[in-house]
């Protein structure tokens, strides 16, 4: 979808659809809707009058405005989109309403779609962050995964053209910089989507470590892959023994990007889980649902493509992506419950499932991170089937051993609209990951299983301020929510663009 922005009257510009909006309640259309009402003969207070336009959140009217009926008035068409009640009224609104708009246009044959932006004229509401939700509504919400349809792909062709409009010149500098920004952040997000969703036949380690690689020279960034040999000179025994039970090579991914060459202790480090595929290994899946596991990926697909985004939107700060790559198979090499490996940091793991393979993988790339002296690390995974049950597919879970940088995630997690909540790291818990044979276990029982997760990898994260996000619920949908199509949700892409920006900015 190609996106402009244009100073214009709402009646003057030649388009297949104008969108104005409302808010529900309103009695009388007022702004850029008031302006096409008063064009077009008062048809829209009519229709509030008659009760067909309430104004309720994403409640879409098409208007037929043909040249014959209004010769002076240029868009062939309006789209009233209800805003919802004002006092409820946010960003998120913003973007779950664009989204809406965009897929029944969609649905409509339209091609070019010219929009005010909602939220503009609202107290409270920044114009440039509104702008930045317009366009994110409808950049994440038409988007579709297609590649691998070769009959029906363009049966409902997306819309083409969108065209932001405002009529006061004084607001087009704003709008034009949330406009830019939100085309950085949906293409990461949509980077990370496409790489949840390639089945896993067609995503090994190796093509995720490509895919690394063109994204870092793309944006001028440096990307190190390391073999299994690397690895296991490092001893990272516990990345390894994961990947021991499959014949596709494991991929330890490392890109880096200086904003900051001067301090290099003001780092962050992103770290995300990248099993290419889980099957459980030996601890082997049942059969339903395991189609999913292509996506267990999820959290590297994340870290790498927000750092594609803070390559282009340079904050002052050195960004680290990790991903140690593989997947997790029940080869007859595969690892045993009951083995104990020996992570990086040197501590031992008495494997009790080979399905909590996600924990090993993230050990030895905290591993890694701290080695090289990481300040502050922020680590993204599809974990644990457990962080549906606490908290539903709406909320990811968190953890965190520093309440400012925990505090900067989920205000981060606000700002963008990906839901966080933190959870606690209790002592109690805690004690469910010990073994009787190694230092602990690689999985806690029965209870609190996101917890256990988290305790095992806050063992690994020792001194170093760190968050662990789980995105196991959030990374992928049943059924399309919002900004958000069923399928991979790019969850928390954005969240982690805005951290890097935020810490950043303060340095
Ligand atoms: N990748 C899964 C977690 C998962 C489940 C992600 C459902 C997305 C949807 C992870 O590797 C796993 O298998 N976790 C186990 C841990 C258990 C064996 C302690 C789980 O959650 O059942
Ligand atoms: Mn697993
Ligand atoms: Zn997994």
């Amino acid at each position: 979808m190609e996106i402009e922005v244009v100073q214009s009257g709402v009646t003057e510009i030649e388009v297949d659809v104008m969108v104005v909006n409302l808010f529900e309640g309103a009695t009388a259309p007022s702004g850029a809707t008031g302006d096409v009402d008063s064009a077009i003969g008062g048809v829209i207070s009519e229709l509030i009058a008659a009760g067909e336009i309430t104004g309720a959140e994403s409640e879409l009217t098409l208007i037929h405005t043909p040249k014959s009926a209004y010769p002076l008035f240029k868009p062939t068409r309006v789209l009233v989109a209800g805003l919802g009640l004002s006092e409820s009224f946010d960003y998120d609104a913003i973007r779950r309403v664009s989204a809406s708009v965009i897929r029944k246009l969609r649905t409509s044959r339209v091609r070019h779609v010219a929009t005010v932006v909602h939220g503009n004229c609202t107290g409270g509401l920044d114009t440039a962050a509104s702008a930045q939700a317009v366009v994110e509504g409808a950049l994440l919400g038409s988007y579709r995964f297609l590649k691998y349809r070769t009959t029906d792909k363009y049966r409902t062709p997306d819309v083409s053209k969108l065209t932001v409009v405002e009529g006061d010149s004084l607001k087009l500098p704003a709008i034009k910089l949330g406009v830019e920004k939100a085309i950085v952040y949906s293409g990461a997000e949509i980077l990370a989507r496409d790489l949840v969703n390639e089945p896993a036949n067609k995503l090994s380690p190796s093509d995720l470590a490509d895919t690394a690689k063109r994204v870092a020279s793309e944006n001028g960034l440096a990307c190190i892959v390391l073999e299994e040999v690397d690895v296991i000179k490092l001893g990272m025994g516990a990345y390894v023994g994961v990947s021991q039970g499959g014949p596709r090579p494991l991929k330890f991914i490392h890109i880096t990007y200086e904003g900051d060459p001067a301090s290099s202790e003001n780092n962050l480090w992103l770290i995300g889980k990248g099993i290419t595929f889980d099957s459980g290994g030996i601890s082997i899946k049942p059969g339903p649902g395991m189609g999913k596991m292509k996506g267990d990926m999820g959290g590297g697909a994340a870290v790498i493509a927000a750092i594609q985004a803070i390559a282009k939107l340079k904050p002052k700060i050195n960004v680290h992506a990790v991903c140690a790559a593989t997947d997790n198979m029940p080869g007859g090499s595969a690892q045993r419950p009951g083995d104990v490996v020996t992570a990086m940091n040197g501590m031992t793991i008495e494997i009790d499932n080979t399905d909590a393979e996600g924990r090993l993988t993230l050990a030895d790339a905290i591993g890694y991170a701290r080695s090289k002296n990481a300040a502050r690390i922020v680590d993204v995974a599809t974990l644990t089937g457990a962080a549906r049950v606490a908290l539903g597919d709406g909320v990811s879970p968190i953890f965190g051993n520093d309440d400012e940088l925990v505090d900067a995630v989920l205000e981060t997690s606000k700002t963008v609209g990906e839901s966080m909540w933190r959870l606690p790291l209790d002592s109690v818990t805690k004690r469910q990951n010990s073994s009787p044979i190694a230092d602990l276990k690689n999985t806690g029982g029965r209870g609190g299983g996101s917890t256990t997760a988290a305790h095992f990898i806050s063992d690994f994260a020792g001194e170093t301020p760190w968050v662990h996000i789980d995105i196991a619920a959030t990374s992928m949908l049943d059924i399309t929510r919002g900004w958000m199509p069923a399928g991979a949700t790019g969850v928390p892409t954005r969240s982690l663009i805005e951290l890097a920006m935020s810490i950043g900015k303060l340095s």
